[in-house]
Order: C-alpha cells, then structure tokens, then sequence
C-alpha cells in the first residue's frame, strides 16, 4: 500500500485514517466536496509525512462528475493500489419516512453513486490485476431497525454490492474489504444522545488502516465487538425484533 485514493476525504473517520497513512509517508489523492477543506487537509498532512498529497473537489454523489474525478485519479496518481470509499449521509430517519426526496437523496449517497464509482474501480483494478479496493458501509445495514432502516438499507445494499464484487474481483487478485463501523464519534453523530459513549474515530482509523495494509479481512467489524453484538442481533428472531424500538 502507497498510493491511497480516499472518496470522501472530509470525513472524520476518513480524516483519521489519512493522519496514519500520511505519517507512514504515502502518497495520498483526496476526493471531497470542499475546496477549502481539501485545502486545509492537504497541507496537515503533508507536515505529518505524506510523500505527497493531491486533491479534487467534487460532489460524489453526483454521478456525473465521475468520469472526470477518475480521470484525475489515473492521471494524477497512476498506478494507485487502493482505494477507500468514505463518504455518507445519514438524514433524520422521519425525515426520510415523510419525503420520497429525502429517501432517494440517501439512496443515491450511500448507496447508488457508491456502486456506480466503485464500478469504475472495479474494471480498472480488474485489468490491472492488482489493489485494494475498500468501502465504509455499517453495522446498521446488518438489520433493519425502526428508528434508521432509510440509512440502514442503503448500508445493506452497499455491503451486498460488496460482497458480490468481491467474488467476481476474487481471480483478478483484487481485494475487497466491506467496513462495519459501530458508532463512532464524528460530525455524523454529534447530535445524537450518548454519542459522547461512541467509539473513539482514532481507534476505527487504525482497525481500517491494519485492514488496507493486509488487505484483509474480508469484512471489517470495527471496534471489533461489534462483530459479536451483530451476530447476536441477526439471531433475534423477526417477532420479537420487529417489537423492538430501537
Ligand atoms: N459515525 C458513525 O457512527 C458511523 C458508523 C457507521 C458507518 N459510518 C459511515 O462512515 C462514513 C464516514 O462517516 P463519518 O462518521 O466520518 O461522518 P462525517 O464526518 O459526517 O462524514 C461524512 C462524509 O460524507 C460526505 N457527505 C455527506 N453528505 C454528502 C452528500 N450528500 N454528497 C456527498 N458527500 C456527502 C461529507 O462531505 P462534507 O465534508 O463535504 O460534508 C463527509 O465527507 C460514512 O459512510 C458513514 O455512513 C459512520
């Protein structure tokens, strides 16, 4: 691993991973929506040790845009060995109840414009034989839950496209790795209740990091309790957890 592409380099999860890959001294091409923070970012790590960093502003969400982003990605950075999907939106679940705009919105974030990019990836890494290619889903995708089945089922969706890809990548020697996170502190979960009892960003950075440099597991549950608290989740039988109201 040393040239990293990450889509949705603002992120919070995403903005800790790159503080490890820039101190291990990668070279670094970051995808976000905001010049100025693409900016800001680029310049922190460079001084941490990035060998270099490169970065584009687009809005990945639109489908459009993808052609030119990954024309800069091979232009600015060939030969690039992994990359990392980041980026996610997670709107207030009534919200996405109440507005067929709203649900298709979080659709087309989390779960359409992911596969349509990764697709793009996909045949490139195929060809080439070779690389990473790794995507942020949730454990909110294992179940589907009342209080967040919008987010959750895009989740879902994006870590079945996954696991599919990753067979068919599977004799290219291409890996794919599906990341779970459980909650975790960032921007995305400040307004809700205990999020001050979430799981430390710097920590999933590091489980996510591990993970891209053994290209391995298949699917990361990270932290990794998570893996046991979703295995006991999906044992529930349906009429019980359909009266559950979390
Ligand atoms: N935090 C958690 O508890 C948790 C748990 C499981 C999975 N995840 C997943 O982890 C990933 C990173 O999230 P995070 O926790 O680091 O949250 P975050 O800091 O809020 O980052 C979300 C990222 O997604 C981008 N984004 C949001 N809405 C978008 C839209 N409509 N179009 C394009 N880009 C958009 C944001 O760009 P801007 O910076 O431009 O706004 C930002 O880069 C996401 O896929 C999230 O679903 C998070």
């Amino acid at each position: 691993m040393k040239k990293i592409v990450i889509l949705g380099a603002t992120s919070g999860i995403a903005v800790e991973v790159e503080r490890v890959l820039a101190r291990q001294g990668n070279e670094l091409l970051l995808v976000g929506r905001s010049v100025q923070r693409l900016a800001e970012l680029q310049a922190d790590l460079l001084i941490r040790g990035a060998k270099s960093v490169a970065t584009y502003a687009a809005d990945l969400a639109s489908i459009q845009q993808h052609a030119v982003v990954f024309d800069f990605v091979r232009r600015i950075l060939p030969g690039y060995d992994t990359v990392l999907l980041a980026y996610g939106s997670m709107r207030d679940q009534k919200e996405s109840e109440t507005s067929v705009d709203v649900l298709l919105d979080e659709l087309q974030v989390n779960f359409v414009s992911a596969t349509a990019i990764l697709t793009l990836v996909a045949a490139d890494l195929e060809q080439r034989r070779t690389g990473c290619i790794a995507a942020i889903t949730s454990v909110a995708g294992d179940r589907g839950r009342r209080s967040n089945y919008i987010y959750g089922s895009a989740k879902g969706a994006l870590s079945l496209f996954l696991q599919g890809l990753r067979s068919r990548l599977h004799p290219a020697g291409v890996r794919v790795i599906t990341i779970k996170p459980g909650p975790v502190q960032t921007s995305m979960t400040d307004p809700m209740p205990n999020s001050a009892r979430f799981a430390d960003p710097e920590q999933v950075a590091r489980d996510i990091v591990r993970a891209l440099e053994r290209r391995s597991p298949d699917v990361l549950y990270t932290p990794r309790i998570w893996r046991y608290i979703m295995s006991g989740v999906r044992q529930i039988p349906e009429t019980i957890f359909k009266r559950l109201s979390f």
